[in-house]
């Protein structure tokens, strides 16, 4: 992965922090526009890379050990290279551990096990939905790519970020906050194919992106999620007594599973039925973009919300609220909850002049309905994870 020319503005601040650096690293968080609890079922999704991101600096060190500072967590963990699993440290280390075993795990060429410090700080908020694991992950490939001079292809450095949350941190999530971080480009969207990997990126045009936290906690998140997952497996198995053929939750189609209602328990026909729908609705999304079709986005989006909360059953009151908000609010062009659901943040695309206007009635209908302060952002695309040289820092 190339580094890129231009320093960022807060770059050279960091290093200063850091008491000298030798390299920068950034890696954005993502909002999903619509796509949900598709990917790990290879469906389709419709990420963003976003300006809110985890940045760092990078010392090359002498010897095999690696030093990780957070500012933004005040949290700190120190490791000798290849004992990633010893001596277990702050659960934002597990992270930075599994990427390194991750990439050593996968024997990407030229990879030769320097040692270095890196401090990171962050303008995302953590927990939020916004997957800043994954930013932290990419921000850590980026450390280990511009210290070792590793020559691996983005594909190769997405593996190594989701084996670590899937293997090291525990969290069986699918491939798309990982892919998004580190393909991510400003002005795009990307349509992502989780079942064989193909990306096409859509312009998003004059659209605004609004994101909502409801600052509510991501209630039973890891073990629900993974619930999930299983429930979608179950489906799939269920249906593939019958059809030997079938491989996968993208061979059935909202026919097909209207017609097998009768196999599956009521719970998992409702789980599939969001499934099956869903990658459909993304087809639509993304055509809608391609056209510049508002009502058609606002349409897609308010059914995947309503399928999330009522047959997924991942929404929470807060994120009910914050929807119902949005509808309200000037500007709106759709509205949804967005990445795993559980509480977190809402995601809505909003007409580029009413932005201001949105986010204040936004704020001010969930503060009415939930007595909660929102934290809203109007955020702007961006590109995915970058490293470059610090001359002299
Ligand atoms: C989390 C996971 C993703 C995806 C979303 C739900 O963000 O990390 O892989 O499954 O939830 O769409």
């Amino acid at each position: 992965m190339p580094d890129q020319a231009e320093l960022p503005a807060w770059a050279t601040g960091l290093a200063a922090r850091a008491g000298g650096a030798d390299f920068w690293v950034r890696a954005p968080g993502r909002v999903n526009l619509i796509g949900e609890h598709t990917d790990y079922t290879g469906g389709l999704v419709l990420p963003v890379a976003l300006d809110l991101e985890i940045r760092g600096v990078v010392r090359v060190r002498g010897d095999a050990r690696i030093r990780v500072r957070s500012l933004s967590l005040d949290s700190a963990d120190e490791f000798a290279i290849g004992a990633e699993d010893e001596d277990r440290g702050p659960e934002f280390g597990r992270y930075v551990r599994g990427v390194l075993a991750g990439l050593a795990r996968s024997r990407v060429p030229g990879w030769e096990w320097a040692g270095f410090d890196l401090t990171l700080d962050s303008t995302l908020p953590v927990a939020a939905g916004l997957s800043s694991s994954a930013a932290l992950e990419g921000a850590t490939a980026m450390a280990a790519t511009a210290v070792n001079g590793i020559d691996a292809t983005p594909e190769e450095l997405v593996g190594a970020c989701h084996w670590a949350e899937n293997e090291f941190v525990g969290l069986a999530c699918g491939v798309m906050d990982q892919s998004i971080c580190i393909h991510g480009r400003p002005g795009h969207a990307m349509l992502l194919d989780c079942g064989d990997g193909a990306r096409r990126h859509i312009r998003l045009g004059d659209l605004a992106i609004v994101v909502a936290d409801t600052g509510s906690e991501r209630r039973l998140s890891a073990s629900a999620y993974n619930q999930r997952r299983s429930q979608c497996e179950q489906g799939l198995a269920t249906l593939a007594e019958q059809s030997p053929g079938l491989q996968s939750l993208r061979q059935v189609d909202p026919d097909m599973l209207e017609r097998r209602r009768a196999e599956l328990p009521p719970i998992i026909y409702r789980r599939l039925r969001h499934v099956v729908g869903e990658n459909r609705r993304v087809e639509v999304m993304a055509g809608a973009l391609a056209a510049g079709d508002r009502r058609v986005m606002g349409d897609a989006m308010a059914a995947s919300h309503q399928s999330l909360r009522d047959d997924f059953e991942v929404s929470s009151s807060e994120l009910d609220a914050m929807v119902e908000s949005a509808r309200d609010a000037p500007g709106l062009i759709g509205s949804r909850l967005t990445g795993a659901g559980f509480g977190g943040c809402t995601v809505s695309l909003v007409e580029p002049e009413k932005t201001a206007e949105f986010g204040a009635a936004l704020a001010e209908g969930y503060r009415r309905r939930c007595g909660r302060e929102a934290r809203v952002y109007a955020c702007r695309s961006a590109a995915g994870a970058a490293w470059g040289r610090l001359e002299g820092a």
